[in-house]
């Protein structure tokens, strides 16, 4: 199987693509480049996985262009990297996916939808600082549910949706195996966690979503995962242990 990555070259990208590798696929990681020529990019290709830059300014555009281009090549195959709870209208870059998975769902491909919560790995940085601080810091509530979950595990999740017709049709909402705040990440590493202000210069589509964070969290389900995955997906504590030496 031929997997066209839009996306392939960034974070996520990168370890869908790794995913789809060792589950024998053939993989083809996209940047903007593609975006030049789509058609050409497509090419030969079984299926296309989207997925949008971070904050992209109009992504149901970028999703639609797409589309449009699998629809020429005749790439029947489409996977679609969403969020969990897309249609949070209060988070401006959330609602994007929400259009998104609309025109996906309405594209006559045969698609499937992944809608990850948070990766745990978002907090590397900040638990590296944290290391000399001894105080985890981020700008938005500590205390709230998140099914913070980790990025492999999504990224395996996708390789085995995109590779099964059973999945056709699907929407899967992709939390960890519990649900966590930050202070609990924190604490599995020895650390307390304190909420501090947003960067003067962040994002506003970002100022948003701690806003929406500090009164929901983001709160996810993990069944799905561990359905996709054939076994349980991994704990914070499992995550940390890999990615941070702890
Ligand atoms: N982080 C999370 O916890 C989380 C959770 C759920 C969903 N998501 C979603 O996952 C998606 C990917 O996140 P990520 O951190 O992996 O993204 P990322 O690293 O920022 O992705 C960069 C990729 O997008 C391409 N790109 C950048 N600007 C572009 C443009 N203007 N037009 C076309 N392509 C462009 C890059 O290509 P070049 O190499 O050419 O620059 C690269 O392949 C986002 O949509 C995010 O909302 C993230």
């Amino acid at each position: 199987m031929k997997v066209a990555i839009l996306g392939g070259s960034g974070k996520t990208g990168r370890a869908v693509g790794a995913a789809l590798a060792q589950a024998g696929a053939a993989t083809r990681p996209l940047g903007r480049a593609a975006f030049d020529d789509l058609p050409a990019a497509l090419a030969g290709a079984d299926a296309v996985h989207v997925i949008a830059p971070n904050l992209h300014p109009d992504e149901p555009s970028y999703v639609a262009a797409v589309v449009d281009a699998a629809r020429a090549t005749g790439v029947g195959r489409l996977g679609y990297h969403s969020v969990a709870s897309p249609y949070a209208p209060a988070m401006p870059h959330h609602l994007g996916k929400a259009a998104s998975e609309d025109l996906v769902r309405r594209s006559g491909l045969a698609w499937t939808i992944l809608q990850p919560c948070a990766y745990v790995q978002n907090l590397l940085p900040a638990l590296r600082a944290a290391r000399t601080s001894g105080e985890l810091t981020v700008p938005y509530a500590v205390d709230v549910p998140f099914g913070m979950v980790d990025l492999h595990d999504v990224a395996a999740a996708t390789a085995v949706a995109l590779r099964g017709e059973e999945h056709v049709g699907a929407t899967y909402e992709l939390g960890g195996p519990a649900l966590v705040s930050v202070a609990d990440v924190a604490a599995a590493v020895g650390l307390t966690a304190r909420r501090v202000p947003a960067e003067p210069e962040a994002h506003p589509w970002l100022r948003a979503m701690f806003d929406y964070y500090d009164a929901h969290g983001l709160p996810t389900g993990g069944v799905p995962l561990r359905a996709l995955l054939g076994r349980p997906p991994a704990s914070v504590r499992e995550v940390l242990a890999r990615d941070l030496g702890s």
